[in-house]
């Protein structure tokens, strides 16, 4: 029978750490700063918006020699998670003789802080990007920077920082060495525990007395055995929409299912036809892919969230969340991609413009869960664009976003696939907008056209983030530039 168990394993500077007896939604922010008394990591706003929070967490690269990190919002991140992985905080940073990290240095010389409230998240953000980039441009360093606020330096200084931090020779590799062996002895099982008769036990990382529990597994088998067994189970991916729901709803959910350690939704397979995603791929890889194939797509995802948050966040989370502004979702549903849905050990393919039923709601069933998203290579003479309109450039809400698909046949648009978020309930295709286009040459297609078929699609309806006049204006207007490049 299962145990009730209560400890979570992780690596904090050459040291393991066994955190006993925290809740299963207790976030990696508040053990720091509680019970780790790690201060120098700030909370601004838990809710992934300030970066005050970041930190790096690491993995045993696949080798076995080193640590991947990436830098997260500890706000969203629930302590569960870290589970077999290590942590980096800014008082990680500090060396043996008390000297500082070059970045460190260099933001004291650059007057890179005032108040410093920021000042520990902009500095974990730069040690990341400086771990796999150590002569970044300045467009590179902005981009690294966009989910860091700060209100009272400005930035400039903290760029130049960067750059005079990055001087050739410069010691910007943090020491880790002490950390790749203790990684080693709190790896999870990759293998699922079977009992006698060969049943799945999924074993929990926190069970409590009254039988909620958090579990981490490593195999497909085991999380859609699970599901079957707790169909109100939550899946937790990169938890930056349930991160939210803990911080603001103080949700508590009872079964927690972690799919970040999953090694089959880990992979990312390309076919002749596409590539299959698996469900616990970040943005961040995801962005990778896209990027030589679907430029405008990349962009998409270069302005969502912050790099904090697209080192986490998953496509299938994206979805299944189902916000009216989603913003993958138009780019998927224009580029035709599908859905593999498994339940149990049956799985089944939904077209993601067929996968919403209303606002939130989808065709997924009860101890069902999205395994991989199939996304296509384009076709010969197929052209993609895609565009997010929001007030600001990154780290914003859209609102609208679309994204077409079309060939140019003897100079006529065939095969348009058109879809946007935040004209309806649900992110969705546009066929009457599809069907002014289709056949005629883009000097020929009126903007009143377009008009009356985005009148005849959808509710008028004003929303926080902009007006229903703004909203399908904008709509209109994307289609005429998207046809007119
Ligand atoms: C600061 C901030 C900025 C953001 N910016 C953007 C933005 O620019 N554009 C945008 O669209 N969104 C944005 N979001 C929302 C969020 O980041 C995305 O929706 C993200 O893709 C969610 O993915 P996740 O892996 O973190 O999901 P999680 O939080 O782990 O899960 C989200 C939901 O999906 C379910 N779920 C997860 N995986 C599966 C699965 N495999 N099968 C079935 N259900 C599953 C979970 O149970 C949960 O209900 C932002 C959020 C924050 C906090
Ligand atoms: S506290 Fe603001 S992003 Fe975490
Ligand atoms: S130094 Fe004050 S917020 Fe950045």
């Amino acid at each position: 029978m299962t145990q009730v168990t209560n400890t979570v394993r992780f690596v904090l500077d050459g040291q393991i750490v066994e955190a006993r007896g925290e809740r299963r939604t207790t976030t990696v922010l508040d053990y720091l700063r509680e019970q780790l008394h790690r201060t120098g990591t700030k909370e601004g706003c838990a809710e992934g918006d300030c970066g005050a929070c970041v930190v790096m967490v690491g993995t045993l690269n696949a080798a076995g020699t080193g640590v991947d990190y990436v830098a997260v919002n500890s706000c969203l991140q629930l302590l569960p998670t870290l589970d077999g992985k290590s942590v980096k905080t800014v008082e990680s940073l500090q060396r043996a003789d008390g000297s500082l990290h070059p970045v460190q240095q260099a933001m004291v010389d650059c007057h890179g802080s005032q108040c410093g409230f920021c000042t520990p998240g902009i500095v974990m953000s730069l040690v990341h990007l400086v771990q796999r980039n150590t002569q970044p441009d300045r467009q590179t360093i902005n981009d690294a920077l966009s989910g860091n606020l700060c209100r009272c330096t400005g930035y400039k200084p903290i760029v130049d920082a960067t750059q005079q931090a990055c001087r050739p020779g410069a010691p910007l590799k943090i020491d880790d060495s002490a950390d790749v062996p203790l990684l080693k002895e709190i790896q999870r099982d990759t293998q699922p525990t079977l009992s006698l008769d060969g049943e799945i036990i999924v074993q929990p990382v926190v069970r409590t007395r009254k039988g909620n529990e958090f579990v981490s597994p490593a195999t497909l088998a085991e999380v859609a055995h699970y599901l079957q067994t707790y169909p109100q189970a939550t899946l937790l991916a990169g938890s930056t929409e349930i991160g939210l729901q803990v911080n603001k709803q103080f949700s508590r959910p009872e079964h927690i299912v972690y799919l970040g350690l999953v090694q089959e939704l880990q992979r990312i397979d390309e076919t002749p036809q596409g590539w299959r995603i698996g469900a616990a791929v970040s943005l961040e890889r995801v962005l990778s892919l896209v990027a030589p194939v679907y430029p405008d797509f990349a962009e998409v995802l270069r302005r969502f969230g912050s790099p904090p948050i697209r080192s986490t966040a998953t496509l299938a989370g994206n979805i299944a969340n189902g916000s009216p502004i989603g913003d993958s979702m138009p780019c998927l549903m224009a580029l035709g991609a599908t859905l593999v849905l498994r339940r149990g050990d049956k799985t089944r393919n939904v077209p993601l413009d067929q996968f919403y039923t209303g606002q939130k709601k989808n065709q997924l069933q009860a101890g069902e869960f999205i395994e991989a998203i199939e996304l296509p290579k384009p076709a010969v003479g197929q052209v993609f664009r895609a565009h997010k309109v929001s007030k600001r450039f990154e780290q914003d809400i859209s609102a609208t976003c679309s994204a077409i698909t079309y060939r140019l046949q003897g100079g006529k648009l065939s095969s348009v696939k058109l879809a946007y978020n935040g004209l309806a309930p649900a992110p969705c295709r546009a066929p009457k907008l599809e069907a002014v286009l289709e056949g005629k040459s883009p000097a020929d297609v009126k903007a009143a056209e377009l008009d009356a078929a985005i009148a005849a699609s959808f509710t008028a309806r004003d929303g926080l983030r902009a007006t229903w006049a703004y909203r399908s204006l904008v709509a209109r207007n994307l289609v005429l530039e998207f046809i007119e490049q």
